[in-house]
C-alpha cells in the first residue's frame, strides 16, 4: 500500500519527535519537518503533502491559524490537522472556520489511534475528489522540450519556463531526460551527487518520497531531477523507468517540464508519449526546418502529432520566417523567442536561468510569453501582467 505523505508543522522541537513516534511507519510517510515560517509555507507548496499536521502545545497562537489560512490558499487540496494537548470546543470550531479537518490529541492516545484518526480524513478526502471530480481541476502537465538538433535552446527554454511557472507559484518539477549529455544541472549550477540514476537504483524504488531525496531544490522553488553526471549511467535509466517516474510525480505537481536529447531513444519515445505536450524547439535557418520536418514526420508516425506546438527560438530577421514554419506545418507557431546572445550567455556563466539573471531581455520576455501561454491553456486564467509588457517580445524586437 502507498503511503501517505505527511509534513510535520511545529516550532517545538520535542513535540517533533512526540508525534514521529505517534504515526504509524507502515501508514506515513514523513516528507519533512518545519515550524510555522515562510520556508515552512515554501516546503510545503514544493514537496506538496497529502497531509499536513500542525502540532501545538497549550494555546494555539491566532498566527498558526493565520499560517493555516495562507497555507490553504497556496497548496489547494492539502488536508490540515491540528495536533494539540489542550482540547476544547472553542479550539475545534476554530480550528472548522479555518479548514483544519480534525484536531487530535498529543497526549493519551495510542499510535494506532492516532494514526487511524489521520488516515480516516485522508481516505473520507479521497472519496470527495473522486466523487466531486475535483482532481481533474489540478492536473498535471507534462511538458517535453525537444527538437532533432543539438543547440537550439531546448535547455534553456525548459529551465526558462520551468522557473517562470515556480515563480508564478506553480509547483514544478524541471527533469532532465537528456541521459547522456543533460546539463540542467550545470547550466543552473546545482550542487549535487544525485541524479535520476540513483533514483532508479534505490532499493526503495521509485517512491514520490525517493524522487524528493534525489531531486534538489531550486531558488525559485522548482524541484529539478538531473541527468547522470557521466554519459555511460544513461543506459541504466530504461522507458518504464521514464514512465513510471512521470505517473508516480503526476499528483505532487502541476507541471512536469522535461527537457529532452536532440534524438529519438526508447527514453525520449516513452518521455513525448507521456507528455501532454510537446514544444518543438528550432531557429530560422534553413538546416532547422528541415530539421523539424523529420522530427514532425516522426512524430506523426508515432500519433504524437496533436501534442506538437512549435517555438522558433533565436529568431533573428533572415531568410526563413516564422510564416515560412507555418505554411509547411499548416499550423500557427506556439511562439517566437528572439535571439539575445549576451542575456544566453551571462545567463549561463553565472548558473542561473535566463529570466532570473536578465529578467529584462528579449528572451526572457519571449520566455515569460510561454509561460503565461502555458498557464492560460492549462487553467483559463490570463495571467496579470505588467503594462509595459503587454507588446510581445517579437514586437518589441522588430521595432529595434
Ligand atoms: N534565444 C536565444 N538567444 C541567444 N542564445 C540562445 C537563445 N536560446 C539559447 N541560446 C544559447 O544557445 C546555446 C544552446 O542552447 P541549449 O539550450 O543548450 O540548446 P539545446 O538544449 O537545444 O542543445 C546556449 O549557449 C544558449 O545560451
Ligand atoms: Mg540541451
Amino acid at each position: 500500500m502507498e503511503r501517505i505523505n505527511l509534513l510535520v508543522l511545529s516550532d517545538d522541537l520535542d513535540l517533533r519527535i512526540e508525534i514521529k513516534n505517534l504515526v504509524a511507519d507502515d501508514e506515513f510517510a514523513i516528507s519533512g519537518y518545519s515550524g510555522f515560517t515562510p520556508e515552512g509555507k515554501t516546503k510545503i507548496i514544493n514537496k506538496f503533502p497529502e497531509v499536513v499536521l500542525c502540532a501545538v502545545r497549550g494555546e494555539v497562537p491566532e498566527s498558526v491559524f493565520g499560517f493555516v489560512q495562507d497555507l490553504l490558499t497556496a497548496a489547494r487540496g492539502t488536508i490540515v490537522i491540528l495536533a494539540n494537548d489542550n482540547i476544547s470546543v472553542e479550539l475545534v470550531n476554530k480550528a472548522a472556520q479555518y479548514g483544519i479537518r480534525k484536531v487530535l490529541p498529543v497526549d493519551g492516545i495510542e499510535s494506532a489511534e492516532f494514526s487511524e484518526n489521520i488516515s480516516t480524513v485522508y481516505k473520507l478526502e479521497q472519496q470527495r475528489i473522486l466523487d466531486t471530480n475535483e482532481g481533474k481541476k489540478v492536473r498535471c502537465k507534462a511538458l517535453g522540450f525537444f527538437g532533432g538538433k543539438g543547440g537550439t535552446g531546448k535547455t534553456t527554454l525548459a529551465i526558462g519556463v520551468a522557473a517562470q511557472l515556480a515563480k508564478a507559484g506553480k509547483r514544478v518539477m524541471l527533469l532532465d531526460l537528456d541521459l547522456q549529455f543533460g546539463d540542467v544541472a550545470m547550466a543552473l549550477d546545482l550542487d549535487t551527487k544525485n541524479s535520476i540514476v540513483d533514483l532508479v537504483q534505490d532499493r526503495g524504488g521509485i517512491t514520490i518520497e525517493n524522487i524528493n531525496g534525489f531531486a534538489v531544490e531550486h531558488s525559485t522553488g522548482m524541484s529539478v531531477l538531473c541527468a547522470p553526471k557521466s554519459s555511460e549511467y544513461a543506459e541504466f535509466v530504461s522507458p518504464n523507468h521514464v514512465e513510471k517516474i512521470i505517473d508516480i510525480m503526476r499528483p505532487y505537481y502541476e507541471y512536469i517540464i522535461i527537457d529532452l536529447p536532440a534524438s529519438f531513444n526508447d527514453a525520449t519515445i516513452t518521455a513525448c508519449e507521456n507528455c501532454e505536450e510537446i514544444y518543438l524547439v528550432y531557429n530560422n535557418e534553413i538546416l532547422s526546418l528541415r530539421n523539424a520536418k523529420v522530427c514532425y514526420c516522426i512524430l506523426e508516425q508515432l500519433h504524437q502529432r496533436e501534442k506538437i506546438r512549435f517555438i522558433l527560438n533565436k529568431f533573428e530577421k533572415g531568410l526563413v520566417k516564422a510564416e515560412d514554419f507555418e505554411e509547411m506545418f499548416q499550423t500557427k507557431m506556439f511562439a517566437t523567442v528572439p535571439a539575445d546572445y549576451p542575456a544566453a550567455l551571462s545567463s549561463i556563466n553565472k548558473g542561473l536561468a535566463v529570466t532570473v539573471a536578465h529578467p529584462k531581455s528579449e528572451i526572457s520576455k519571449g520566455i515569460c510569453e510561454i509561460a503565461d501561454k502555458i498557464i492560460e491553456v492549462h487553467t483559463g486564467v490570463v495571467p496579470i501582467k505588467e503594462k509595459e509588457e503587454k507588446k510581445s517580445a517579437l514586437f518589441k524586437f522588430n521595432k529595434r
